[in-house]
């Protein structure tokens, strides 16, 4: 345990010098290759979230160790005679390297965004937290009424958190004409019976495919108007816009909120590990793990706003699914994920779970496993997904992990946005489907 504690201090040590250059928060930073079978004292370290675990299979995993810990990680190894392979000796290299060939083949301007405006979500591009702004506005205007952005609330550092509400009802017939035409039978059988689903994207803030394929379904939603016509959808692409920021930044590998810690010296609390229910299970209270869960439930802004804005979707009436995008993985879970325990609905989210993965398959034969979170994944409590289904009662709740399986993990090329994003479609969409109403039947009531 000396060795852990070692490593904590190392790493307190490791997030003081403040980060100025880009991705300078990973100077001397590492990636390894572990074999499948390493000391207990290390495999203490990566289940407490002191090293960060970048795979989830037990065959090959890497590991990224933070600069001040690969002493220790690499005096465990030692006593053991355990070998390992560096796949990347210097993370802020590496990034910076990235960059630069990125900038070569990205010379020609990227997607439709320009200084001040973005009309459409990029597609070969990770878009910029400036940029899914501009794009957030542009649509609370071309797409009025049926599709609104509010703000929800507020991140540690004073953003925006933004919401897209998708209003069921179908499109807009003409600019001046109503949205909807209440008094036609069909119609108010179907807003009578009306579902809500929440779409949550980008809590953590290396998974940069998480607000992308959010973006992309927002844009997919704002135009196809049938398949929502008795759904009301909500969209939050990026529920940590402080941590997103800082993995463009100082730490392309950061996944927690900014929350500065006092005394330690590690910053950030892991959003999902922040939900009042169940909480502690598969969650660290040392500030510097990847899943320190905070000092209390619900102790960030970010958690509080989400909470209280599906509170109030839920009390609407009707919530009927979450999803909540992460990567990577290419794995569908289902809760609970605070025990191994049968969950409600358990049946249920396993059958629109495996249409999801089918719809997604047909696409472009990527293959989504569908799997309960504790049992096929790993026990964590204190996410979207427990809470959802423990306190909000919601009946499908998911947690989605995006692709893609590792080969580039969180640092998935932009030219997988699109693909991405189209299965996903595919997949919800299958599962709004499964969501929605018969048909009205004759002598429907009346509006
Ligand atoms: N990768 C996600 C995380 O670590 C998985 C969460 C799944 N949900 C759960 N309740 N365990 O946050
Ligand atoms: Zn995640």
């Amino acid at each position: 345990m000396a060795g852990r504690q070692l490593l904590a201090c190392a790493l307190l040590a490791a997030a003081v010098g403040a980060a100025v250059g880009f991705q300078e928060g990973l100077r001397g930073h590492q990636i390894w290759e572990l074999p499948s079978s390493i000391p207990a004292a290390l495999e203490a370290l990566l289940r407490d979230g002191l090293l960060d675990a970048l795979d989830h299979s037990e065959s090959h995993r890497r590991v990224h160790v933070p600069a001040e810990g690969l002493d220790t990680a690499r005096r465990i190894l030692g006593e053991k005679g355990v070998g390992y392979k560096v796949l990347v000796d210097d993370l802020a290299e590496h990034f910076q390297g990235e960059r630069r060939r990125r900038r070569e083949v990205d010379s020609r301007e990227a997607g439709s965004c320009t200084a001040d405006s973005c009309p459409a979500p990029l597609s070969d591009a990770y878009m910029t937290l400036q940029q899914m702004e501009f794009y957030l506005r542009e649509i609370n205007t071309t797409y009025a009424p049926r599709v609104s952005v509010q703000s929800i609330g507020k991140s540690v550092e004073g953003r925006d958190i933004w919401m897209v509400h998708v209003k069921s009802g179908g499109c807009a017939q003409g600019d001046t004409q109503p949205q909807v035409n209440l008094r036609h039978p069909r119609i108010a059988y179907w807003m009578m019976k009306r579902r809500a689903v929440w779409i949550e994207g980008g809590l953590h803030a290396r998974e940069w495919i998480s607000p992308a394929v959010a973006l992309q379904l927002v844009a997919t939603l704002a135009q196809q108007c049938s398949v929502t016509r008795a759904i009301d959808v909500y969209v939050v692409p990026m529920a940590n816009p402080d941590g997103y920021l800082y993995s463009w930044a100082s730490n392309r590998l950061w996944r927690k909120n900014r929350r500065p810690i006092s005394g330690g010296g590690c910053d950030g609390v892991d959003l999902n590990r922040n939900w009042g229910y169940k909480f502690g299970v598969g969650a660290s209270s040392n500030p510097c793990s990847e899943v320190y869960k905070g000092p209390a439930t619900f102790s960030e802004p970010e958690t509080q706003a989400l909470r209280d804005a599906m509170t109030a979707v839920a009390d609407g009436g009707n919530l009927e699914l979450v999803v909540a995008l992460h990567s990577y993985g290419q794995v569908l879970m289902y809760p609970w994920g605070w025990t191994a325990e049968e969950a409600p609905d358990t049946p249920d989210m396993r059958r629109v779970g495996e249409m999801f993965a089918s719809a997604a398959q047909k696409r472009h034969g990527t293959v989504y496993s569908v799997v309960n979170s504790a049992s096929g994944f790993y026990y964590a409590s204190g996410a979207t997904d427990d809470w959802a289904k423990g306190v909000l009662n919601t009946k499908y709740v998911y947690t989605l992990e995006l692709r893609d399986e590792g080969a580039y993990g969180f640092y998935l090329q932009a030219s997988q946005i699109l693909p991405t994003a189209e299965e996903v479609w595919q997949g919800l969409r299958m599962m709004l489907l499964a969501l929605t109403p018969e048909k009205a039947p004759a002598g429907a009531p009346q509006a």
